[in-house]
């Protein structure tokens, strides 16, 4: 029997959504065209929601306008830029895993390109987003000149896979290990996990980006850093020895799936209680659950990694089988 799969909008502003119209929900039977109740229960209904909605989709994601506030170049191949976002939107965007779509103003819509927010501030209205230059739709956001806007798509929040295990690990031990651009979205998990009261070793690895460009939004956390190569023998002693740390309780992982598996390997040989929560690297493309370049095969289901939390370990198994 196919496993209840549990999706990253069911009871947000954002569910039920197009998917729901096309009798295609993640969660819901009843909108996958059953006619019986079988959900993972979010304490929504989210049939009844689409009832009460006039059987529409409750609220879709728009596109606006975002300010350039700022444009940091951190070295070649790395940006930083500081966007005006409506204070709601910079609220809803200080989530571990949260994205958005930007372009520039002058490009048209198939240049959206997914980015990970590093930093958001509800009172001010600005997000920070960090920037790999390495294709197209990055370079024309890298060379844009004088642009004082960019378009800018969101909320959205599955760029990680785990979230109930970040938001759920309190007043414990967690292991943070960041390489390369994934180091910007792992400020946002530092920063839940301290609001949690949680002790937390954070290992960055500068990676292919050359730098650490996080040490100034993460050097007022009361946090242990430890800078290393993941790929040399001395970082992967490292790794070891923290893993190996029993009261450990979560490991997140801010990097590529070799990254995800190769903790994952030592978690299972020495640390099997530990959670793991990992960057979610998928092919994502229009974010929304319909087009389905981010859809992936997890033992009988196909799975649509935008919008579905899935059992990390499964998921990284299929990663192991197909090398
Ligand atoms: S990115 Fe389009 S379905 Fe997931």
């Amino acid at each position: 029997m196919a496993n209840r799969l549990e999706c990253i909008d069911a009871a947000t502003d954002y569910c039920p959504c197009y998917l729901a119209e096309l009798n295609e929900c993640i969660v819901c039977s009843q909108l996958q065209g059953k006619n019986f109740c079988d959900c993972n229960w979010r304490g929504v209904c989210i049939y009844q929601e689409f009832v009460w909605a006039g059987y529409k989709a409750k609220a879709t994601r728009s596109t606006i306008f975002s300010k350039v506030l700022k444009k940091e170049k951190i070295n070649k191949e790395v940006i930083i830029l500081t966007l005006k976002v409506p204070n709601k939107m910079a609220r809803e965007l200080n989530e571990p895993g949260s994205f958005v779509f930007l372009r520039g103003i002058s490009s048209p819509s198939f240049f959206d390109t997914p980015m990970s927010v590093m930093f958001a501030d509800e009172m001010e209205g600005i997000i920070k987003i960090a920037i790999q230059v390495n294709g197209p739709k990055t370079k024309l956001i890298q060379q844009s000149q004088g642009e004082e806007e960019v378009y800018l798509r969101g909320p959205y929040w599955n760029g990680l896979l785990g979230h109930r295990y970040i938001k759920g690990t309190h007043n414990s031990k967690a292991l943070v290990v960041l390489r390369g651009i994934a180091q910007a979205p792992g400020v946002i998990v530092i920063s839940k996990l301290i609001n949690n009261k949680n002790n937390v070793i954070a290992i960055i690895d500068k990676g292919k980006v050359g730098v650490n460009f996080i040490g100034d939004y993460i050097k007022d956390f009361d946090i242990t850093t430890v800078d290393t190569d993941l790929l040399s023998e001395e970082g992967q002693r490292i790794l070891k020895e923290l893993i190996k740390d029993k009261g450990i309780t979560l490991v997140y992982s801010g990097g590529s799936d070799e990254q995800h598996v190769n903790i994952l390997n030592y978690l299972e040989l020495y640390n099997k209680e530990a959670y793991l929560a990992v960057s979610n690297n998928n092919t994502i493309c229009c974010g929304e659950g319909i087009c389905g370049s981010c859809e992936v095969q997890i033992g009988d289901q196909k799975v649509r990694m935008c919008k579905v939390q899935v059992d990390i370990r499964k998921a990284l198994e299929r990663k192991m089988l197909n090398g």
